[in-house]
């Protein structure tokens, strides 16, 4: 046993020294950074992969403005995959397997089909599996009663304005205001369909300057995984679907388990990139980059639903935890990237978190309330508000029961909600409007943060950083004091 003479720190104990600075707009500044060796992004933003905070809603979200969303792994892998394709379909100013539809299907079937898929239009083929026409809502709007079929009220080819598969985002985007389209068939020389151009994603780039994309200019997307057996062949299928990045999702990352299972997800599957915690100790970071980790997530138990250090006792300060972290990667020469992950509630927390030496922060409770987040918003007392709860609360933990069973609550078995140790807690959040603002208003804070510090970059504000503890009084005098809040 041993007793470490450092208090551990966290972010409400300390303060950034201010220092001279030549920046004289908070424009001036970059917030670019690395998510992973491979990976970079544009605001140093992750949402938490968490079910009450990042579905495919938020992960398009997060990645339209410059950040990451990392889609939870508490669902079947058929359903995590086909959230993560539909990310991937989204930007690319083509889609490129747009949804489709026989001619002969009736127009409820069509209707069901758009519905379920949230989109606007599906393309028609016959039984040789041809294009014939497209359908969009409108065409089922502003259909006669008397017809049924798709085929009745689809736009047919021949009367069809297409693209070639060479088409520029500015050709295709006077091709469909000339003809006042809102879809773009796109065919090769022989008339085969090769995608799909929407006037929606001809003017996202443009809406979207800072968006994270990959090579081939769609979004970008990252996906949970666990460390079981079983979870390679989750890793492979998302593999398969594009997914950008997996996260290891495991409490105590520093761990046999997780070890060989970055070893072995990297020897395995040679292009992607690996995330890998989470840990709070400078030899959790160590271990896990000379495993061959491309990031490294920093936390146990700050995160705002997290009962880890109440349950177990166990747990690091999270700034302390993040430096610790820098110096295990340091020493081992890996020049990999530390996230913080959890106990942001402000942006000053996340400047902070970036000073200390993390290149990103992942985001739980604060999106939770946001448009984006999965679930419904609850009014209470004339307020709107949505719900957060953490991974290893008790109703996470008896949903991911029932789901696994295939039962429906009302089914539930006393003894298992017993047996269930709780390492999380549900609560209610306010509701945040679109998860946009909430960035905007993050950012901004960095932005003003960095001038504060002098550095124009993350890593200039990192190696001019310099911390100063506070007392409870400097704590007191931080925050709006000795007035009436209206
Ligand atoms: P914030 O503070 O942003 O933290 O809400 C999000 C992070 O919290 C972690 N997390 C948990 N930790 N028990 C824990 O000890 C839980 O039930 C739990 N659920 C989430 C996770 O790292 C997340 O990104």
């Amino acid at each position: 046993m041993k007793i470490r003479k450092i208090k551990g720190l966290t972010f409400d104990d300390v303060l950034l020294v201010p220092s001279r600075s030549s920046i004289t707009s908070r424009n001036d500044v970059v917030t670019s950074t690395r998510l992973t060796r491979t990976i970079n992004l544009n605001i140093p933003i992750i949402s938490a992969n968490m079910d009450t905070v990042t579905e495919e809603a938020m992960a398009k979200a997060m990645a339209e403005n410059g950040g990451i969303g990392i889609i939870h792994r508490f669902m079947s892998i058929e359903h995590q995959t086909k959230q993560v394709r539909n990310v991937k379909r989204c930007q690319g100013f083509i889609v490129e397997n747009p949804y489709e539809i026989n001619q002969d299907a009736s127009i409820d079937d069509a209707k069901r089909l758009m519905k379920k898929e949230k989109v606007g239009g599906l393309v028609v083929k016959d039984n040789q599996n041809k294009l014939v026409g497209i359908i969009t809502s409108r065409d089922l709007l502003l259909a006669p009663g008397e017809f049924n079929e798709v085929k009745d009220v689809m736009t047919e080819s021949r009367n069809l304005v297409v693209a070639s598969p060479d088409i520029t985002p500015e050709a295709a985007r006077i091709l469909l205001y000339k003809h006042r389209l809102e879809k773009l068939p796109v065919l090769d020389e022989d008339g085969n369909l090769k995608g799909l151009i929407t006037a929606q994603d001809v003017v996202k780039p443009e809406m979207y300057p800072n968006a994270t994309l990959d090579e081939k200019g769609r979004l970008c997307v990252g996906a949970a995984i666990g460390v079981t057996s079983g979870e390679m062949e989750r890793a492979r299928i998302l593999i398969e679907a594009g997914v950008d990045v997996l996260v290891l999702d495991i409490a105590h990352g520093h761990a046999d388990h997780c070890i060989n299972m970055v070893k072995r997800l990297k020897s395995t599957f040679e292009n992607i990139q690996v995330i890998a915690g989470n840990v709070a100790t400078e030899s959790g970071a160590f271990d896990l980059a000379e495993a061959g980790a491309d990031a490294i997530k920093v936390g146990i138990g700050p995160g705002s639903i997290c009962t880890t250090r109440i349950v177990t006792g166990y747990g690091v300060p999270q700034l302390t935890a993040i430096m610790d972290s820098v110096k295990g990667v340091q020493e081992s020469k890996k020049n990999i990237p530390i996230i913080a992950d959890g106990g942001v509630r402000f942006s000053g927390d996340m400047v902070k978190a970036l000073a200390a030496g993390a290149e990103t922060v992942m985001v739980g409770s604060l999106f939770a309330g946001t448009e984006e987040a999965p679930g419904s918003a609850v009014i209470r007392d004339g307020q709107k508000f949505k719900v957060v709860r953490g991974m290893a609360s008790l109703g996470a933990a008896m949903g991911r029961k029932l789901t696994e069973r295939g039962e429906d609550e009302s089914a539930e078995d006393q003894e298992d909600w017993d047996k269930v140790i709780p390492e999380g807690v549900e609560a209610v959040v306010p509701y945040r409007g679109k998860v946009e603002e909430v960035l905007f208003q993050l950012v901004g804070g960095l932005r003003s943060g960095l001038s504060y510090g002098g550095g124009k970059t993350i890593r200039e504000m990192q190696e001019k950083a310099e911390f100063i503890e506070i007392t409870p009084a400097g704590y007191r005098e931080s925050r709006p004091h000795d007035v009436d809040r209206v």
